[in-house]
């Protein structure tokens, strides 16, 4: 389905994100017919770069980050001559008045924000100076979306000055993966997993987000960061607030966002023993992280697992164990919900009894797997047997199922259509960091350091203590 025709600001164009994934897929959906080509793509940043210049940063972003199957010479001819550039002083005056030059009237204007966040209020206030934006138009900010609850409620309040909030685009880009929307699809759209989804049926829940690349390139970023900032605070809480939330009354942007903020305002505080970081060592030839962060003393943690508690009446009692890291033995994304024993086991097979386990497999091979008892078959009598009930998108939706977009196209696209349901509110944000800030200061005042763990495992030692202890295991890395 097209969208209204727009003129897109990307500040920052030629940086790392604009060239992996918002000029690629802008192309994408150029591509696919659903950017109308009378919009235009104004790329904005402080090199002093000709339109021609600029075109050929595209060109090579776009023949690195999109497949062959989608570039061909016509039509990345017809999205480059949709592209422009300006020169512009993020501090200064300069460059302003050719940008408010390129902007057409009755086009939806966005100003993608892919800058460092210390020049979201530069950028906002000279927007309006300068006559650029109006009240329709929107703005996109990327993560990391402040450090602590008082540098995010700074950045809001720089942004407020100068924008409503439903002219405000907060991106994780988790939320725009088609894999995560489907969580919401799988809850709602189906009566069967409702009814059980809760502390009476479901005995924990496992929320993995594994990573086999390291910080090399982005250690500098990255060590004031960790991965309880880089990955816990956005895209893990975004998966949790899913997975815990009430039915929103519909999907409307505040109703599911309201629901997501009480799941973030009802998670109790995380204790000393229920938190293991790690820090991958170097191996196999390839070096650990205090050498990518070029900080030997460093005590950044690049894994981390926690047990958390969503104190409410649907979940009092049932434990999410999270974790994730750098360099772990795959890349590997999904959420296990394993539910309770049956009330009563009539059959004498209690060896062969294994728990039910719906696991959402949210990337590579995307899909979910249902694990269920059946009958052994054979004559020896009633033995039981776990099986899987398992679907991949892939196979289950043939093309559609593999040509899975990226998630960043989907919410650009979204921006455009006026649609915030996948982006975060204000208050979303200053909530995760509520309980976020918490937790670090914790072990920063315990001095505590995160423990060593070999690359390509499945992190430290610790980690497997914290559901040991409670009699129960995570589900391995693969
Ligand atoms: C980013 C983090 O937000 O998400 C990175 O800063 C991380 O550290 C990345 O690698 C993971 O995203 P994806 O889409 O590859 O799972």
């Amino acid at each position: 389905i097209p969208v209204d025709p727009f003129d897109l600001v990307v500040f920052g164009a030629t940086g790392d994100l604009a060239r992996r994934k918002i000029l690629p897929g802008l192309y994408r959906r150029f591509w696919a017919g659903q950017m109308p080509a009378d919009s235009a793509i104004i790329g904005a940043a402080r090199s002093e770069m000709t339109v021609e210049a600029f075109r050929a940063v595209v060109r090579e972003a776009i023949d690195e980050h999109v497949s062959a199957e989608k570039r061909d010479a016509a039509t990345i001819d017809a999205f480059l001559d949709r592209v422009d550039y300006v020169t512009i002083d993020a501090k200064g005056e300069a460059g302003w008045p050719s940008l408010k030059a390129e902007m057409r009237k009755g086009m939806v204007r966005a100003f993608y924000f892919s800058v460092a966040p210390s020049l979201f209020g530069d950028l906002a206030e000279r927007l309006h100076k300068h006559g650029i934006a109006d009240a329709q138009s929107r703005i996109v900010v990327e993560k990391p979306f402040g450090h602590d609850l008082d540098s995010a409620r700074a950045l809001n309040a720089t942004l407020a000055r100068h924008f409503d909030e439903h002219q405000i685009y907060r991106i994780d880009h988790y939320l725009g993966k088609e894999t995560v929307q489907n969580l919401m699809a799988v809850r709602f759209a189906n009566i069967l997993f409702e009814p059980l989804w809760n502390a009476q049926y479901v005995d924990h829940v496992q929320i993995t987000v594994a990573e086999t690349v390291s910080v090399e390139g982005r250690g500098a970023y990255y060590d004031r960061s960790g991965a309880m900032r880089d990955m816990v605070q956005n895209h893990i809480m975004q998966l949790l607030c899913l997975i815990a939330m009430e039915p929103p009354y519909h999907f409307d942007p505040d109703a599911v966002r309201d629901e997501k903020l009480k799941v973030i305002r009802a998670l109790d505080p995380v204790q000393p023993q229920d938190i293991v970081r790690g820090q991958y060592r170097a191996g196999g030839g390839q070096a650990g992280y205090v050498d990518h962060s070029e900080n030997p003393d460093s005590t950044t943690e690049s894994y981390i697992a926690l047990k958390v508690h969503v104190s409410n009446w649907r979940w009092k009692g049932t434990p999410f164990y999270l974790r994730t890291g750098k360099r772990l033995r795959a890349r590997a994304s999904e959420i296990a919900i394993t539910f309770k024993e049956p009330p009563h086991s009539i059959f004498d097979d209690e060896k062969g009894w294994r728990e039910n386990v719906l696991v959402i497999r949210l990337q590579p091979d995307e899909g979910m797997n249902l694990k269920v008892m059946i009958k052994e078959p054979g004559p020896g009598g009633m033995r039981l047997v776990q099986v899987p009930l398992d679907m991949s998108f892939a196979e289950a939706l043939g093309e559609n199922g593999t040509d899975i977009p990226d998630a960043y196209e989907r919410l650009i696209m979204d921006v455009i259509r006026g649609n915030q349901t996948l982006f975060m509110r204000g208050d979303e944000v200053e909530a995760a960091w509520a309980w976020t800030d918490p937790v670090i200061r914790g072990w920063e005042d315990r001095g505590d350091r995160p423990q060593g763990y070999d690359p390509g495992s499945s992190g430290p030692e610790d980690a497997l203590m914290l559901m040991h202890r409670d009699g129960r295991r995570w589900r391995e890395i693969r």
